[in-house]
């Protein structure tokens, strides 16, 4: 009998097996598949067997400039030789129902196989992106005299003890964009500062009158084709505010000129840093495309942010084939950049206001919903593709208006 359950201690080993068989990791990441805390992991078992396993880390996704509490889906494997047979689809269920049971509203994933995973709700969603540059080619709009300050910006290394205000610093920075993470310490020390193939990252701070204004996370990684001992300076993290913080960081950088050959950072589809080169145009070293779930549609629409000033009311009818709790008429009335939400109904009770004619509302699935929810797919878009048949365009304009915002994207690939 296939059942699914949480990783329990005894399961560890099996776990590492299948995730090695499943993915090539850097040796830091060997030592922790399957040694995550058990309440993070989720097991599928048949007759006794660990056939597959995930893994859930819990935190928030900033939507609107609000944090959104989310499951970080990652780690999700079956065993080469039981593959096709069902328990993938098993799993990715029974943990759906659990994290809607436990409070959480949405999940984001990164897939390698974005059928599976549309199958069981989610929908391509935001971008992943790394641009890259080469160092010695750097050149950049000088920013203006006013914005520079009285002592400039200087560039120096995080100390330990300036960390937390850095990480404050992001967490800011972050909620002013849409599907970046709030970070927790865990999240902070495992994805961003451990080190990768023993790289550990340096980091560094701009700071303009002793305030944080940028910073860096970034490793030397060892660059192809070129002299021995040359790298290219790859960040995790690239953050800035202001031209005269980016211009600092970008003056830092260019003094690595010689060994360092790229720049690569990570950054969002419209990348402001390219409106402020002046020299030779950034490419893609990689794209991404991330997937994203309403685990719980009335949660997730009364978590986020919308934008002030916005009076508006939605009706939908949520088909949704995997969460059922989901599917039905909503009311949604936004106001004061906040919505409440009514609906679906549960048991043939009255949702309220989102039954009196919620059945003939227009019906959006859930996975456009929720590729309207990040703001990466505009209305107009999907109903151009066939996703929105019903949809008429006052609703179509009042979904652009509610979800109008940065274009969502991720800066760490998990
Ligand atoms: C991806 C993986 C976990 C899926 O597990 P699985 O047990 O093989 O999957 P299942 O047999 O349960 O199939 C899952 C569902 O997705 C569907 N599906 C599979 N491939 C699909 C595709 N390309 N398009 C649409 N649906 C697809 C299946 O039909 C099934 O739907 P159902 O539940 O309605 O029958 C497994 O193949 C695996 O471990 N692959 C190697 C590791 C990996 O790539 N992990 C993903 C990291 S993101």
């Amino acid at each position: 009998m296939t059942i699914v359950r949480h990783l329990a201690e005894g399961d560890r080993e099996r776990v590492a097996h299948l995730q090695k068989q499943a993915f090539v990791l850097p040796p830091e990441r060997v030592a922790i598949a399957g040694n995550y805390p058990l309440e993070q992991g989720w097991v599928v078992e048949d007759a006794g067997t660990v056939q597959g396993a995930l893994r859930v880390q819990k935190l928030r996704q900033f939507f609107g400039g609000r944090g959104v509490p989310c499951a970080a889906v990652s780690s999700v494997k079956v065993a080469a030789e039981a593959r096709g047979g069902g328990y993938g689809g098993a799993l990715l269920r029974h943990v759906l129902e659990a994290l809607r049971s436990e409070g959480v509203a949405v999940s984001t994933l990164f897939p390698v196989h974005g059928g599976v995973y549309r199958r069981y709700g989610w929908e391509f969603a935001f971008a992943y992106l790394r641009r890259s540059l080469p160092i010695a080619e750097l050149a950049w709009r000088p920013p203006p005299e006013a914005e520079a300050g009285a002592g400039g910006v200087t560039v120096g290394p995080v100390h330990d003890d300036e960390f937390d205000e850095v990480a404050a610093w992001y967490r800011d920075r972050a909620a002013g964009e849409n599907g970046l993470f709030d970070r927790d310490e865990a999240w902070w020390e495992e994805r961003l500062l451990a080190p990768r193939f023993g790289r550990t990252p340096y980091r560094y701070v701009a700071r303009s009158g002793g305030s944080v204004c940028g910073y860096m996370l970034y490793t030397h990684e060892p660059a192809s084709g070129v002299m021995p001992y040359g790298f290219d300076l790859d960040c995790r993290d690239f953050y800035w505010d202001g031209p005269a913080a980016l211009a600092a960081l970008l003056h830092f950088v260019r003094s690595h000129t010689g060994m360092g050959q790229r720049l690569v950072w990570p950054g969002p589809p419209g990348d402001p840093v390219e409106l402020v080169l002046t020299g030779i145009a950034p490419t893609v070293a990689r794209r991404m495309a991330g997937m994203f779930r309403l685990v719980d549609v009335p949660a997730a629409l009364a978590a986020r942010g919308y934008p002030e000033g916005l009076e508006a009311e939605l009706r939908l009818c949520i088909e949704d084939d995997v969460l059922p709790a989901n599917a039905g008429p909503i009311a949604v009335r936004i106001a004061d950049g906040r919505a409440r939400v009514s609906g679906p109904a549960r048991d043939g009770a009255s949702a309220g206001p989102a039954d009196r004619g919620g059945r003939s509302a227009p019906r959006v699935d859930v996975r456009t919903l929720a590729a309207l929810y990040t703001g990466q797919l505009n209305a107009d878009t999907a109903a151009r593709a066939g996703l929105l048949p019903g949809v008429d365009a006052d609703t179509r304009r009042t979904l652009r208006a509610a979800f109008a915002g940065p274009v969502p994207w991720m800066a760490e690939f998990f």
